[in-house]
């Protein structure tokens, strides 16, 4: 009950202030602390499990991530580089970038979900409650989610992903400028018991949609949990980058 009054107090406070670079950098403290402060274990997990803090803890603890961000702030303010550009960051579907126009970007960095693994919208939930984020279409537009492979087979479950992904390439595709570039990041992982090579799929899903390889690295990761270990019977799991450009 401390923590719930306590973060109602400190979510009361920020909300007070006028609107602003302080009002947001504030909420974006609380968000950081949310899961520290809540019976969820950790940020990829909906699982709950008992928490016994101290009395004064969750405001300690923002003061503290507050204090920290500031001098984050600070040193990376001395880093940007003149002439400084303007940021934009806002919500979206990586499948309808709406706002952006065809052929004008750079450059994409994306990590897109790895298929089957996280429910995000569920790890949000708190989160999304405490600072009044539109929670109902993060639900639905969510890609690659563990819900969505529940139940399916290993063909279901990658048709399923083919179809998100692909929709996501097809609009890379069609907003990066010529001499643009797409750094996609995707890790193997383990549909109804079976291994996806995610570098070959996403390879085949961006050729697909107009773009070509035009570099790839990858580094082998630790299996985390048993199922996924039996399923790569021995073979590495791997994360990788392909570099995209346009064909
Ligand atoms: C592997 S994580 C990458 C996280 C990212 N590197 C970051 O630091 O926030 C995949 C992310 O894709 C997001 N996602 C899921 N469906 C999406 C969609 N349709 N459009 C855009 N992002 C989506 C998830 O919410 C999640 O944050």
């Amino acid at each position: 009950m401390h923590v719930l009054l306590e973060l109602d107090s400190l979510t009361a406070g920020i909300d007070a202030l006028p609107r602003g670079e302080m009002k947001r950098a504030l909420f974006l403290v609380l968000s950081a602390m949310l899961t520290k402060v809540s019976k969820q274990p950790g940020d990829t997990t909906g699982r709950k499990a008992p928490r016994r803090l101290s009395g004064g803890f969750a405001i300690r603890f923002f003061v503290k991530k507050t204090e920290e961000l500031v001098k984050r702030l600070a040193n990376y303010q001395k880093l940007v580089i003149d002439p400084r550009v303007e940021v934009k960051v806002g919500p979206g579907d990586a499948r309808h970038l709406e706002r952006v126009r065809a052929g004008s970007v750079a450059l994409i960095v994306a990590s897109p979900p790895y298929p089957g693994v996280y429910d995000y919208h569920a790890h949000h939930s708190t989160r999304l409650r405490w600072l009044e984020l539109e929670s109902e279409r993060f639900e639905r537009f969510e890609i690659g989610s563990r819900r969505g492979a529940r139940g399916k087979t290993f063909e279901m479950a990658v048709a399923t992903w083919r179809r998100e992904l692909g929709a996501a390439l097809v609009e890379m595709a069609r907003v990066i400028s010529p001499k643009g570039a797409a750094a996609v990041i995707i890790a193997d992982s383990v549909l109804a018991g079976r291994p996806l090579r995610a570098d070959l799929l996403t390879a085949d899903l961006a050729t697909a949609a107009g773009l070509t390889v035009a570099a790839r690295a990858s580094q082998k990761r630790p299996h985390f949990h048993l199922p996924t270990q039996a399923a790569f019977r021995g073979s590495p799991r791997r994360e990788h980058v392909l570099l995209l450009r346009r064909a």
